[in-house]
């Protein structure tokens, strides 16, 4: 099976960044893959859909975030999962850290935004992952379970993404240890053994690490943030997983 890439761009980038990296990625055999995924800020979904539909790019398309509200409507400021997938989003990060810490996103939330996905036809990547106060006190597989069990109440789907993201290792170059990372994606994997599921490891991925971290058997792909800016790094990372 090919390894699941995505580039989470989080608040990055600008319209001619844009232009210039995705140009590049469609000319690149290892970046213009359908498993390599793109998901970048919300104001460019439309115009990496509209290059995705003039080049017939293999590449997917990914938004950082998902209203709860459903079709059109007087919601102001909010993106709904029928317009995503009007710009050719194939896929939505949801319960990223950055959201649960920064804008508090509840358990609640982020049920009523997976099912607002799965009922648009997209694809959720969900993320997971303890703080390292929670990985010292070795709570931290608790913690993970009760972040796991609130997809017991969304939509039936028919595939899942999750992304174990420990907190402690996003953007602090802080990779944690095969075994640990190996133990996290074995209690993710026995814990859905009823569903077609992709396990990522995101924090800190690059070049350097990437092929011990694909080597690992229940990762499916990963989720890179820091290092998906680059655009020759990020191939790079492309490159390395194309050759598992
Ligand atoms: P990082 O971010 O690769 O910069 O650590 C990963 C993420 O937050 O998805």
């Amino acid at each position: 099976m090919y390894k699941l890439i995505v580039a989470n761009w989080k608040m990055n980038g600008t319209l001619n960044k844009i232009k210039q990296d995705l140009e590049f990625y469609l000319n690149n055999e290892d970046t213009n893959q359908q498993d390599v995924i793109y998901a970048i800020p919300s104001i460019y979904l439309a115009y990496v859909g509209m290059l995705i539909e003039s080049n017939k790019a293999e590449f997917k398309l990914a938004s950082q975030d998902v209203s709860i509200y459903r079709g059109c409507g007087a919601y102001t400021g909010e993106v709904s999962g029928a317009m995503l997938a009007d710009c050719k989003v194939s896929y939505s990060i949801v319960g990223h850290s950055e959201r649960r810490c920064l804008l508090n996103e509840s358990d609640a939330l982020l049920v009523a935004k997976l099912n607002a996905v799965i009922e648009a036809g997209i694809t959720p990547i969900y993320c997971i992952g303890e703080s390292s106060k929670l990985r010292q006190s070795q709570q931290y597989l608790q913690h993970l379970e009760l972040q796991l069990q609130i997809l017991r109440q969304i939509k039936p789907i028919n595939h899942l993404i999750i992304a174990y993201e420990p907190i402690w290792a996003i953007g602090t170059n802080l990779i944690p240890t095969m075994e640990q990372i190996q133990e996290v994606t074995s209690f993710i994997r026995n814990y859905f053994s009823d569903i077609k599921l992709s396990i990522l490891y995101g924090g800190s991925v690059n070049s350097n690490n990437i092929d011990e971290i694909l080597q690992i058997n229940e990762v499916d792909g990963v989720l890179v943030g820091g290092a998906s800016l680059k655009s020759d790094e990020f191939a790079l990372i492309c490159n390395k997983a194309n050759r598992k």
